[in-house]
């Protein structure tokens, strides 16, 4: 499939920062996809894809539950590393290059899709959405976490957005829990909950260098923080720890069913 800009931006910067996204990264931690896992009931040997795998931790976490996972990503480095990471725990995992716009999957083949911390950089939700719909069993569930933020705050959400991009060129945009809301409504999944859990930036240094943001980036991310409005300092909760810069994430945990 030929990548659009996005996905092709998505691609390279991922492949060049693989190794950041394995051990001691913050999304080494899957609480969220354990609590999350609580709500809804698998069976025992469930047929799971994992979405924009990055390094694993979701997928291989729901592998070491004893589930036939498939693990997809746009970039290779990244599906290698999480295959690596398999194999040291000796677990079996399947894994396939591909966009999260465009599946090579059959319809109806699995129990469970999961997509973690990755929507944000899709170029086409609406496809992901879609295509996640028709590989999902009936009866199948959808899961996303994501960073999102909280429905009609405008100003927030321009802020959040800039400083991403800055960040990281490959960040598309932050969808609103109404707005995932919606796409998954319109290609026939019904949402079953929707949870904005805070999340912390804990050292902007670290968030820096795991996406090696340029130098003349990283002064102007300095600047909107500098001048955040009142809108985003609140929401975010901007401050200082142990001087460092902080703020809390907005994290979205999605849970939606394929009707039977
Ligand atoms: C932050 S990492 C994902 C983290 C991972 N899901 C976890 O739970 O640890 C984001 C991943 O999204 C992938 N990605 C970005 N855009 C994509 C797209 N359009 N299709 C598939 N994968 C994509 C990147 O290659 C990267 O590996």
């Amino acid at each position: 499939m030929e990548l659009d800009d996005i996905q092709r931006a998505s691609q390279e910067q991922f492949a060049r920062r693989s190794e950041r996204y394995g051990n001691g990264h913050v999304l080494e931690n899957v609480e969220d996809v354990q609590a999350a896992l609580q709500t809804i009931s698998l069976p025992a040997r469930a047929k799971v894809l994992d979405v924009a795998t990055g390094a694993g931790h979701t997928g291989l976490f729901l592998a070491s539950l004893g589930h036939d996972v498939t693990l997809a990503d746009i970039a290779q480095p990244m599906l290698d590393k999480a295959a690596k990471t398999a194999a040291e725990r000796g677990l079996t995992v399947k894994t396939f290059q591909h966009p999260a716009e465009q599946f090579p999957h059959a319809g109806e083949t699995f129990d469970l899709v999961t997509c973690r911390m990755a929507g944000h950089h899709f170029s086409f939700p609406e496809k992901f959405i879609s295509e996640s719909a028709r590989a999902l069993k009936p009866g199948g569930y959808f899961l996303l976490i994501d960073g999102t933020v909280a429905d009609d705050r405008p100003e927030a959400e321009a802020w959040i957005h800039s400083v991403e991009k800055l960040r990281d060129p490959s960040h598309n945009r932050f969808l609103t829990p109404r707005a995932w809301s919606a796409l998954c409504q319109t290609h026939g999944l019904a949402v079953r909950s929707v949870t904005i859990f805070p999340f912390k930036q804990p050292d902007l240094n670290w968030y820096f260098e795991t996406a090696a943001t340029p130098d003349e980036n990283r002064v102007k991310v300095l600047e909107l923080i500098a001048r955040a409005p009142a809108a985003a300092q609140s929401l975010f909760r901007i401050g200082e720890e142990d001087g460092k810069i902080v703020w809390w994430w907005q994290r979205l945990t999605l849970i939606a069913a394929k009707p039977d």
